[in-house]
């Protein structure tokens, strides 16, 4: 597909060989020269590069949520989140979304290949979406309604490895890890599990597909951050945060979930 697009970007000419005009074989006369004298040459039309964040253009988020999903299973759910996103916007647009090759998502996958740190699908759309916009309370927004939300709901129109209603879970972090032993705990499928591949799967679309939304209210003048932290990041972060007292903790998940309260328990 990205390889299709891209050729949008260059201008095909056809050379016509000298002696254009050629008689057809059984008599008559054909106004297309024979095939072998045209010589087809792709030239390359330098398009500028704009400025980044580049210029958005509103999403179909149904279609993003497909999509994403679809390419989940292609490269995983970093690159299907971004694809979801960054293809679309190909698709809509061309240049200069079709100088971006997607895959340079697929790192992500697994919480950076595998050791189960940010969610793939949250690093995707992030990328994707400080790709259009230097806005980052829109991530803050994914990110921290990803933490609270319980995943999955939503299923595809054609589903790729079970067609199956899935339990839900709700991770409290935005860490691959938690949030895919979370869902293993709840569901009783094993990490390993088609069932568990469908949850990602269906997982990356929705977060592909609420970064779109969010995407699209940005460009209606309508996007405003709903996300607060967590009670206790508001009340560690006194003390331990950049500005506290300690200051040796620059994060803002939720504590609670790994420490539990050093000070009363
Ligand atoms: C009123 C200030 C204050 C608040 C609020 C606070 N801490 Fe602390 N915390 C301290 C101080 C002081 C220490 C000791 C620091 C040292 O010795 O370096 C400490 C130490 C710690 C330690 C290391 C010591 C241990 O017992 O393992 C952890 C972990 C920690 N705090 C987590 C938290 C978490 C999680 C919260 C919120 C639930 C929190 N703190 C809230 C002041 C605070
Ligand atoms: C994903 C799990 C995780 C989350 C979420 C997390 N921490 Fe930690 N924290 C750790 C680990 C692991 C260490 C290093 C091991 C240790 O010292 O306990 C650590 C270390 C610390 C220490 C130093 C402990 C010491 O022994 O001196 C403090 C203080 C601390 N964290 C506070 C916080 C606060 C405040 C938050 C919330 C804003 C937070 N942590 C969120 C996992 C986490």
């Amino acid at each position: 597909m990205t390889e299709d697009v891209s050729r949008r970007d260059f201008v095909k000419m056809a050379g016509v060989a000298v002696g254009g005009l050629a008689i057809g074989a059984v008599g008559g006369y054909s106004l297309m020269p024979p095939k072998e004298t045209i010589i087809e040459k792709e030239v390359e039309v330098p398009q500028e590069v704009p400025e980044h964040p580049w210029q958005y253009a509103k999403l179909d988020v149904e279609k993003v949520k497909e999509r994403a999903y679809n390419a989940y299973f292609v490269g995983g759910c970093s690159y299907g989140a971004f694809e979801g996103i960054v293809g679309e916007l190909q698709e809509k647009v061309g240049h200069p979304y079709t100088s971006i090759p997607t895959k340079i998502s697929v790192y992500g996958k697994g919480g950076t290949v595998g050791f189960g740190t940010l969610c793939g699908a949250l690093n995707g759309a992030s990328m994707a979406m400080n790709l259009v916009s230097n806005d980052l309370s829109m991530v803050t927004e994914v990110v921290g309604e990803y933490t609270e939300t319980g995943y999955p709901t939503w299923k595809p129109a054609v589903t790729k490895k079970t067609d199956a209603d899935l339990p839900t879970s709700v991770s409290g972090s935005p860490l691959c890890h938690v949030s895919v032993t979370k869902w293993c705990e709840a569901s009783g499928f094993e990490s390993g599990s088609d069932e568990r591949k469908e949850r990602c799967g269906r997982l990356t679309g929705e977060v592909a597909g609420r970064a779109a939304e969010i995407l699209n209210a940005m460009a209606d003048g309508t996007f405003a951050a709903a996300f607060v932290n967590p009670e206790s990041v508001t009340g560690c972060n006194g003390c331990h945060g950049d500005d506290g007292a300690i200051a040796n903790v620059h994060a803002k998940s939720e504590c609670l979930q790994c420490h539990g309260d050093p000070h009363t328990d």
